[in-house]
């Protein structure tokens, strides 16, 4: 089960966020992101943020820790802003947290440059990304995050946010176990993502008793009163159902008409071609600075 912590210190709100979450510390002396229940995007966002994020981890995903936050907008009544001072109160009680990662970077195609994408984990968050119908980890909001980013440790892609996965909770009536998955502006498209090899990996693992001991981890509060469902206990199994239904159909879902490494090795090399083409002879001799971003930009600056 979800543990439970109570917020006992505000520290900030998180503006990046379409949601504003919040930073806060707790009684476990821990510091978490707090998902508000009383934000625009609604209790479904933090059903998927849990069924999503705690499917990840079973399957091998580096995931932040997910705690239930018990929180008093009493907390934050310094909060100088009206509308996040609303958010708050209506958000008094249970709470979705995440646990802080620090100093953790947004994962950008600049942050891709200098720290390698493995395909097999790329492959593997497409496969979960196309299974859960995940909308947001695009090229503009990848929702991955690189940590850590200073110290001994090598840095590496964390998931985060999954409020918009599960499209098909807003739908239950029309919802397809085999529709397609539209992965085109996917954040990790161009790193060659291994997803029929994913898929051979991971659907095995997805078993209707795993899917089950996850949505029992969704609070009863965030299920009820739910259009078409008499119980929390129904909309679970409506869950259990429909994923276990689209693991088994993945041959109508797999996105697989990504570039290969080898296409993508090629259109590099013809992009770098075409940069050193356009560079007069003696710029041509200056080293290549590991291909780092900063670089590049600031020599076409110079070129004019
Ligand atoms: N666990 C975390 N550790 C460190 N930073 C985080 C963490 N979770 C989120 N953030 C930062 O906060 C930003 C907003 O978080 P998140 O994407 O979860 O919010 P959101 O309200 O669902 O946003 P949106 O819907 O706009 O994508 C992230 O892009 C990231 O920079
Ligand atoms: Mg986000």
């Amino acid at each position: 089960m979800l543990r439970e912590v109570t917020a006992i210190r505000y520290v900030e709100p998180l503006r990046s966020g379409g949601s504003v979450p919040g930073v806060v510390e707790a009684d476990d002396l821990g510091t978490y992101v707090v998902k508000f229940t009383g934000s625009a995007q609604g209790r479904k966002a933090l059903v998927a943020e849990v069924i999503v994020g705690e499917l990840a981890r079973a399957l091998g995903l580096r995931f932040p820790e997910l705690v239930l936050v018990h929180f008093d907008p009493a907390i934050a009544d310094d909060e100088p802003h009206q509308e996040l001072r609303e958010l708050h109160d209506a958000s008094a009680g249970l709470n979705l947290g995440m646990d802080y990662l620090p100093g953790a970077k947004d994962f950008t195609p600049e942050v891709a440059e200098v720290s390698r994408v493995d395909p097999l984990e790329a492959g593997r968050i497409v496969w979960l990304d196309a299974l859960t119908v995940n909308v947001d980890r695009t090229v503009h909001s990848s929702n991955l995050m690189v940590w850590p980013t200073f110290g001994t440790v090598p840095p590496r892609l964390w998931l985060i946010d999954h409020g918009a996965a599960l499209v098909f909770h807003h739908r239950w009536d029309a919802a397809d176990p085999a529709k397609a998955y539209d992965f085109r502006h996917h954040a990790l498209g161009r790193y060659g993502p291994e997803v029929r090899a994913a898929d051979a990996e991971l659907a095995p693992r997805v078993t209707e008793e795993l899917l089950r001991s996850i949505v029992d981890e969704v609070p009863d509060a965030w299920l009820a009163d739910e259009p078409g469902f008499a119980t929390p206990e129904e909309a679970r199994a409506a869950y259990v159902d429909h994923l276990h239904a689209r693991v088994r159909t993945s041959a109508a879902w797999l996105p697989t008409d990504f570039p290969t490494r080898e296409e993508l090795a090629a259109d590099e090399a013809r992009r770098t071609a075409r940069t050193q083409q356009g560079r007069p002879n003696w710029l041509k001799r200056v080293p290549d600075l590991h291909g780092k971003p900063a670089a590049e930009q600031d020599w076409s600056v110079h070129l004019g």
